[in-house]
Protein backbone atom coordinates (compact mmCIF):
# COMPACT_ATOMS: atom_id res chain seq x y z
CA UNK A 1 0.00 0.00 0.00
CA UNK A 2 1.06 3.50 -1.17
CA UNK A 3 0.53 6.40 1.44
CA UNK A 4 1.49 9.95 0.63
CA UNK A 5 1.58 12.72 3.23
CA UNK A 6 0.76 16.58 2.99
CA UNK A 7 2.52 17.35 6.01
CA UNK A 8 0.85 20.83 6.93
CA UNK A 9 0.62 22.92 9.88
CA UNK A 10 4.00 23.16 11.04
CA UNK A 11 3.83 26.59 11.09
CA UNK A 12 0.01 27.51 13.11
CA UNK A 13 1.28 24.49 15.80
CA UNK A 14 4.53 26.54 16.45
CA UNK A 15 2.59 30.18 16.43
CA UNK A 16 0.14 28.43 19.05
CA UNK A 17 2.85 27.33 21.27
CA UNK A 18 4.78 30.86 21.06
CA UNK A 19 7.73 29.39 19.03
CA UNK A 20 9.74 30.00 16.33
CA UNK A 21 8.26 28.01 12.35
CA UNK A 22 11.71 26.64 12.60
CA UNK A 23 10.64 25.22 16.17
CA UNK A 24 7.64 23.71 14.54
CA UNK A 25 9.36 22.21 11.44
CA UNK A 26 12.26 20.35 13.71
CA UNK A 27 9.45 18.81 16.04
CA UNK A 28 7.66 17.95 12.20
CA UNK A 29 11.01 15.90 11.47
CA UNK A 30 9.95 13.94 14.43
CA UNK A 31 7.03 13.10 13.76
CA UNK A 32 8.29 12.01 10.50
CA UNK A 33 10.42 9.43 12.32
CA UNK A 34 7.22 8.20 13.83
CA UNK A 35 5.03 7.68 10.80
CA UNK A 36 7.89 5.78 9.15
CA UNK A 37 8.35 3.39 12.31
CA UNK A 38 4.43 2.86 11.57
CA UNK A 39 4.22 1.84 8.39
CA UNK A 40 6.00 -1.74 8.51
CA UNK A 41 3.28 -2.26 11.19
CA UNK A 42 0.19 -1.50 8.65
CA UNK A 43 1.11 -2.92 5.59
CA UNK A 44 2.30 0.34 4.14
CA UNK A 45 5.45 -0.37 1.82
CA UNK A 46 5.21 2.52 0.12
CA UNK A 47 5.67 6.26 1.89
CA UNK A 48 5.29 9.75 -0.24
CA UNK A 49 6.41 13.00 1.68
CA UNK A 50 5.90 16.49 0.45
CA UNK A 51 8.43 18.27 2.21
CA UNK A 52 8.43 21.11 0.23
CA UNK A 53 7.02 22.39 -2.60
CA UNK A 54 7.87 24.33 -6.13
CA UNK A 55 5.67 27.18 -4.01
CA UNK A 56 7.23 27.10 -0.52
CA UNK A 57 10.13 29.10 -2.45
CA UNK A 58 8.34 32.36 -1.74
CA UNK A 59 8.89 31.97 1.70
CA UNK A 60 11.05 34.24 3.54
CA UNK A 61 14.90 32.98 3.29
CA UNK A 62 15.38 32.32 6.45
CA UNK A 63 12.97 29.82 6.41
CA UNK A 64 14.03 28.49 2.91
CA UNK A 65 17.69 27.86 4.50
CA UNK A 66 17.00 26.50 7.40
CA UNK A 67 14.37 23.84 6.10
CA UNK A 68 17.13 22.37 3.30
CA UNK A 69 19.62 22.83 6.33
CA UNK A 70 17.09 20.96 8.26
CA UNK A 71 16.53 17.65 4.77
CA UNK A 72 20.08 17.88 4.92
CA UNK A 73 21.23 16.99 8.44
CA UNK A 74 17.89 14.52 8.70
CA UNK A 75 19.43 12.36 5.53
CA UNK A 76 23.07 12.45 7.36
CA UNK A 77 21.72 11.18 10.31
CA UNK A 78 19.31 8.51 9.51
CA UNK A 79 21.24 7.04 6.24
CA UNK A 80 22.42 4.30 8.10
CA UNK A 81 19.32 3.65 9.38
CA UNK A 82 18.16 3.25 5.88
CA UNK A 83 20.35 1.22 4.85
CA UNK A 84 20.18 -1.14 7.77
CA UNK A 85 16.50 -1.22 7.26
CA UNK A 86 16.69 -1.73 3.55
CA UNK A 87 14.64 1.44 2.76
CA UNK A 88 15.02 2.61 -1.00
CA UNK A 89 15.15 6.85 -1.31
CA UNK A 90 13.96 8.31 -4.28
CA UNK A 91 13.36 11.78 -4.54
CA UNK A 92 10.92 13.33 -6.28
CA UNK A 93 11.23 17.05 -7.36
CA UNK A 94 13.50 19.25 -9.44
CA UNK A 95 17.32 19.40 -8.34
CA UNK A 96 17.34 22.55 -9.91
CA UNK A 97 17.64 25.38 -7.03
CA UNK A 98 18.81 23.19 -4.36
CA UNK A 99 22.05 23.36 -2.58
CA UNK A 100 25.03 21.41 -3.74
CA UNK A 101 25.09 20.00 -0.42
CA UNK A 102 21.60 19.15 -0.45
CA UNK A 103 22.25 17.39 -3.92
CA UNK A 104 25.38 15.50 -2.97
CA UNK A 105 23.07 13.71 -0.02
CA UNK A 106 20.70 13.27 -2.12
CA UNK A 107 22.62 11.88 -4.80
CA UNK A 108 23.96 9.56 -2.34
CA UNK A 109 20.76 8.35 -0.65
CA UNK A 110 19.21 7.83 -3.49
CA UNK A 111 22.69 5.89 -4.95
CA UNK A 112 23.43 3.65 -1.78
CA UNK A 113 19.82 2.41 -1.60
CA UNK A 114 18.97 2.16 -4.98
CA UNK A 115 18.92 -1.44 -4.86
CA UNK A 116 16.48 -1.57 -1.66
CA UNK A 117 13.19 -3.40 -2.36
CA UNK A 118 11.81 -3.67 1.21
CA UNK A 119 10.22 -0.24 1.73
CA UNK A 120 10.51 3.10 -0.48
CA UNK A 121 10.51 6.07 0.88
CA UNK A 122 9.98 9.13 -1.25
CA UNK A 123 10.74 12.70 -0.63
CA UNK A 124 9.18 15.23 -2.39
CA UNK A 125 11.30 18.40 -2.46
CA UNK A 126 10.95 21.35 -4.82
CA UNK A 127 7.95 18.81 -6.23
CA UNK A 128 5.27 20.62 -7.96
CA UNK A 129 2.70 18.17 -9.78
CA UNK A 130 2.65 20.15 -12.59
CA UNK A 131 6.19 20.81 -12.81
CA UNK A 132 6.71 17.07 -12.80
CA UNK A 133 4.66 16.58 -15.48
CA UNK A 134 6.16 19.53 -17.62
CA UNK A 135 9.59 17.68 -17.08
CA UNK A 136 7.87 13.91 -17.86
CA UNK A 137 6.45 15.77 -21.25
CA UNK A 138 10.45 17.29 -22.31
CA UNK A 139 11.98 14.26 -22.01
CA UNK A 140 9.30 12.68 -24.30
CA UNK A 141 9.73 15.37 -26.85
CA UNK A 142 13.65 14.69 -26.23
CA UNK A 143 12.87 10.88 -27.15
CA UNK A 144 11.42 11.63 -30.03
CA UNK A 145 13.28 14.26 -31.57
CA UNK A 146 16.07 11.27 -31.12
CA UNK A 147 13.48 9.11 -33.10
CA UNK A 148 13.42 6.61 -29.73
CA UNK A 149 9.78 6.99 -29.54
CA UNK A 150 6.76 7.77 -31.66
CA UNK A 151 3.72 9.99 -31.02
CA UNK A 152 1.57 7.41 -31.89
CA UNK A 153 2.79 4.82 -29.18
CA UNK A 154 2.30 7.89 -26.55
CA UNK A 155 -0.22 6.25 -23.67
CA UNK A 156 -0.73 7.18 -19.96
CA UNK A 157 2.13 3.89 -19.42
CA UNK A 158 4.30 6.45 -21.43
CA UNK A 159 4.04 9.09 -19.47
CA UNK A 160 3.93 7.19 -15.77
CA UNK A 161 7.29 6.01 -16.58
CA UNK A 162 8.53 9.50 -17.35
CA UNK A 163 7.36 11.04 -13.86
CA UNK A 164 9.79 10.79 -10.89
CA UNK A 165 7.43 8.04 -9.30
CA UNK A 166 8.20 5.50 -12.42
CA UNK A 167 7.41 1.95 -11.85
CA UNK A 168 5.91 2.53 -8.59
CA UNK A 169 2.32 2.25 -7.83
CA UNK A 170 0.21 5.19 -7.07
CA UNK A 171 -0.88 5.92 -4.01
CA UNK A 172 -3.75 3.89 -2.66
CA UNK A 173 -4.47 7.20 -0.09
CA UNK A 174 -3.36 10.47 0.25
CA UNK A 175 -3.96 12.01 3.86
CA UNK A 176 -3.31 15.94 4.53
CA UNK A 177 -2.83 17.32 7.97
CA UNK A 178 -4.00 20.13 9.76
CA UNK A 179 -7.53 20.77 8.29
CA UNK A 180 -7.00 21.83 5.12
CA UNK A 181 -8.69 20.13 2.23
CA UNK A 182 -6.87 20.41 -1.25
CA UNK A 183 -3.97 19.13 -2.56
CA UNK A 184 -2.11 21.69 -3.71
CA UNK A 185 -0.07 20.05 -6.62
CA UNK A 186 0.78 17.03 -4.83
CA UNK A 187 1.35 13.58 -7.07
CA UNK A 188 -0.80 15.81 -9.59
CA UNK A 189 -0.87 12.70 -11.83
CA UNK A 190 -0.89 9.73 -9.42
CA UNK A 191 -3.62 10.34 -7.31
CA UNK A 192 -6.27 10.00 -9.92
CA UNK A 193 -7.90 7.22 -7.65
CA UNK A 194 -6.29 7.88 -4.71
CA UNK A 195 -8.42 8.26 -1.56
CA UNK A 196 -8.35 10.97 0.78
CA UNK A 197 -8.35 11.83 4.17
CA UNK A 198 -8.30 15.03 5.89
CA UNK A 199 -7.19 15.32 9.76
CA UNK A 200 -7.47 18.43 11.81
CA UNK A 201 -4.46 17.33 13.76
CA UNK A 202 -1.16 19.59 12.92
CA UNK A 203 1.57 17.78 11.47
CA UNK A 204 3.96 18.13 14.60
CA UNK A 205 1.20 16.28 16.57
CA UNK A 206 0.17 14.01 13.87
CA UNK A 207 1.41 10.86 15.41
CA UNK A 208 1.15 7.26 15.07
CA UNK A 209 -2.54 7.28 16.53
CA UNK A 210 -3.51 9.48 14.25
CA UNK A 211 -2.02 7.59 11.59
CA UNK A 212 -3.94 4.45 12.55
CA UNK A 213 -7.15 6.60 12.51
CA UNK A 214 -6.43 7.35 8.78
CA UNK A 215 -5.44 3.72 7.87
CA UNK A 216 -8.94 2.33 9.17
CA UNK A 217 -10.91 5.11 7.25
CA UNK A 218 -9.35 3.90 4.09
CA UNK A 219 -10.34 0.51 4.81
CA UNK A 220 -13.64 0.68 5.38
CA UNK A 221 -13.84 2.48 1.65
CA UNK A 222 -15.07 0.84 -1.06
CA UNK A 223 -13.15 1.28 -4.61
CA UNK A 224 -14.40 1.36 -8.10
CA UNK A 225 -11.65 2.92 -9.73
CA UNK A 226 -14.87 4.12 -12.42
CA UNK A 227 -16.62 0.35 -12.02
CA UNK A 228 -19.61 0.09 -10.75
CA UNK A 229 -18.88 -0.23 -6.78
CA UNK A 230 -19.19 -3.61 -5.33
CA UNK A 231 -19.05 -5.69 -8.85
C1 LIG B 1 4.09 22.62 6.08
O1 LIG B 1 3.79 23.33 7.24
C2 LIG B 1 5.38 22.01 6.18
C3 LIG B 1 6.46 22.25 5.39
C4 LIG B 1 6.45 23.22 4.28
C5 LIG B 1 7.75 21.59 5.64
C6 LIG B 1 7.66 20.12 5.95
C7 LIG B 1 8.88 19.75 6.66
C8 LIG B 1 8.95 18.93 7.71
C9 LIG B 1 7.82 18.17 8.28
C10 LIG B 1 10.27 18.80 8.35
C11 LIG B 1 10.96 17.53 8.25
C12 LIG B 1 10.78 16.78 7.01
C13 LIG B 1 11.66 15.86 6.58
C14 LIG B 1 11.37 15.05 5.39
C15 LIG B 1 12.91 15.64 7.29
P1 LIG B 1 3.65 24.91 7.15
O2 LIG B 1 4.96 25.50 7.45
O3 LIG B 1 3.07 25.26 5.82
O4 LIG B 1 2.62 25.17 8.29
P2 LIG B 1 1.55 26.36 8.35
O5 LIG B 1 0.66 26.19 7.16
O6 LIG B 1 0.87 26.11 9.63
O7 LIG B 1 2.33 27.63 8.33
Amino acid sequence: MHVGIIMDGNGRWASRKGLSRMAGHRKGALAVEEIIKSCANFGVDTLTLYAFSTENWKRESLEIDSLMTLFESYLKKYLNEFIRNEIRITFLGSREKLSQKLIEIINIATESTRHHTKFFLNLAINYGGRDEIVRAVKKIAVDIEKGFLKSSDIDENTISLMLDTASQADPDLIIRTAGEQRLSNFLSWQSAYSEFYFSKTEWPEFNKTEFVKALDSYKNRVRSFGAVAGE
